[in-house]
């Protein structure tokens, strides 16, 4: 069955002592209700608390805890990377691939986010791949365009099995960190664009069962009416996974 999902993406915020308080916090409001329970439930902290997050949240039903990144390589000289296999040994089970501030100011590339999901899948985690037009894209009318061509770019490759371990992240850049959010029409729109591509590749029992998140400027406020829509299983959700009270609001948005 289809998983429904909510990730936090923490991005480059908050101090360690910043972090310890709002993940207690995080982790006493999923304890309070039993709603959110079978939402899979994935924090993702700067990578150096990592750890500390998965001893924190251990025993905890369906939360997870990943990364933002990971190198293209196993092992080796390559000052300031971090590896997939250093990720999970540490307790991570997710990593966000091509996220759209990745590719902008770090430039990474198609091939790179190729590896990436790779060695991701080799050491048994699950990439959370994310796609997205530029509104520039979007206004030309090519936002189709831009997402097929990332989508086979850099994940078609994988075999079936392989496919069905991805999770898959619709985040448009113009509505990242930028109060606009894809009404619930056009992120269904491009989900259900999505996993057409998805069913013509790999069949429709494999595309029914993919998880696809919508991000950008998801909040506790528009959470219910994005995720009522047949193709959007859940959020990638940055500003708002900085506050307790509306990440869980957002765990608590799925139609009962
Ligand atoms: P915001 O929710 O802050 O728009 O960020 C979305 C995002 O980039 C999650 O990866």
């Amino acid at each position: 069955m289809r998983k429904k999902i909510v990730a936090g993406n923490w991005k480059m915020n908050k101090t360690y002592s910043e972090s310890v308080p709002l993940l207690y916090e995080i982790k006493d409001l999923l304890f309070k209700s039993k709603k959110g329970e079978a939402v899979l439930k994935v924090i993702i902290p700067p990578s150096l608390y990592i750890h500390d997050f998965y001893e924190t949240t251990k025993g905890l039903k369906n939360v997870f805890v990943g990364a933002q990144n990971c190198s293209t390589e196993e092992s080796g000289a390559y000052t300031g990377e971090i590896s997939a296999g250093m990720i999970k040994s540490v307790g991570g089970n997710y990593i966000i691939i091509g996220h759209s501030e990745r590719r902008s100011y770090f430039n990474e590339t198609h091939e790179e986010l190729k590896k990436k999901t790779d060695i991701t899948l080799k050491h048994g985690l699950q990439p959370i791949f994310c796609v997205g037009e530029t509104k520039e894209k979007r206004e030309a009318n090519e936002h189709f365009k831009v997402v097929e061509a990332q989508i086979n770019d850099s994940i078609f490759h994988l075999i079936p099995d392989e496919f069905k371990k991805v999770v898959i992240a619709y985040e448009p850049v113009w509505a990242i960190g930028t109060g606009l959010t894809a009404t619930s029409a056009q992120a269904q729109e491009m989900h259900r664009f999505i996993r057409s591509l998805i069913e013509n590749k790999y069949g429709r029992v494999l595309a029914q069962e993919m998880s696809i998140l919508y991000g950008g400027s998801c909040n506790e406020k528009n959470a219910a009416e994005l995720f009522a829509c047949p193709d959007v299983d859940g959020g990638l959700i940055g500003g708002a996974s900085l506050k307790a009270k509306e990440f869980v609001e957002i765990i608590h948005s799925f139609p009962q």
